[in-house]
């Protein structure tokens, strides 16, 4: 049985970013914890729709169960992505506030030396946001802005969304790299 992944979606744009993440981790036979922060609530229904969760069988655990088992560093996890991570819930993670299930949980996996990867989104960036992104850069988290990777030529938001969720998933280094990758294009 494989540890699960921990996956958070905040208030940020781009909650379908963390749909596809959950997706993508439950094809890999993963099990994911789910944490949904209240705007992302949200922004899931202002970008996704009012049953974004309910229409794919998801529950996620209630943002202020701080008992929850993946509070605690003795739950074994196999890491955590938080796709979209708002400027708010990253400062929460940058000072270690542990202030809900979502930034504990996070917490937990610096803490504990674990991988924890956000896809931070927001522009453009004060000082605060960047300081706050270079404090968990310094604990060991990986701080991944949701960018397109325009040399792929995507089609599609869609294409972006996916190309972007598995570079989250790929960063935990659990499986086999399945994000497309530039091929050299001839320009070598
Ligand atoms: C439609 C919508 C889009 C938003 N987009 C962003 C964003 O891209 N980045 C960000 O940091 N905050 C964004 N916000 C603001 C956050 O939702 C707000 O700061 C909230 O307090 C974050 O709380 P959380 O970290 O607990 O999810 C957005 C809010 C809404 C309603």
């Amino acid at each position: 049985m494989k540890a699960p992944v921990v996956v958070g979606i905040t208030g940020a744009s781009g909650a379908a970013i963390g749909l596809r993440v959950v997706e993508i981790l439950a094809g890999m036979d993963f099990p994911v914890e789910l944490v949904v922060s209240r705007a992302g609530e949200k922004t899931l229904a202002e970008e996704i729709g009012p049953d974004a969760l309910s229409a794919r069988n998801l529950r996620p655990h209630p943002i202020d169960a701080v008992g929850a088992a993946i509070a605690s560093g003795s739950y074994p996890t196999s890491g955590m992505i938080v796709a979209p991570c708002s400027m708010r819930s990253l400062a929460s993670i940058a000072y270690g506030l542990a202030d809900n299930l979502l930034s504990r949980a996070a917490d937990v996996h610096l803490k504990e030396r674990r991988r924890l990867v956000l896809v931070a989104r927001e522009t453009p960036l004060n000082l605060a946001h960047l300081r706050a992104m270079t404090a968990v850069t310094e604990m060991g988290g990986i701080v991944m802005p949701p960018v397109p990777a325009f040399y792929l030529k995507p089609k599609s938001v869609g294409e972006i969304v996916d190309q972007i969720a598995r570079r989250a998933v790929d960063a935990l280094q659990i499986g086999p790299p399945s994000a497309s990758a530039w091929d050299g294009g001839g320009l070598a």
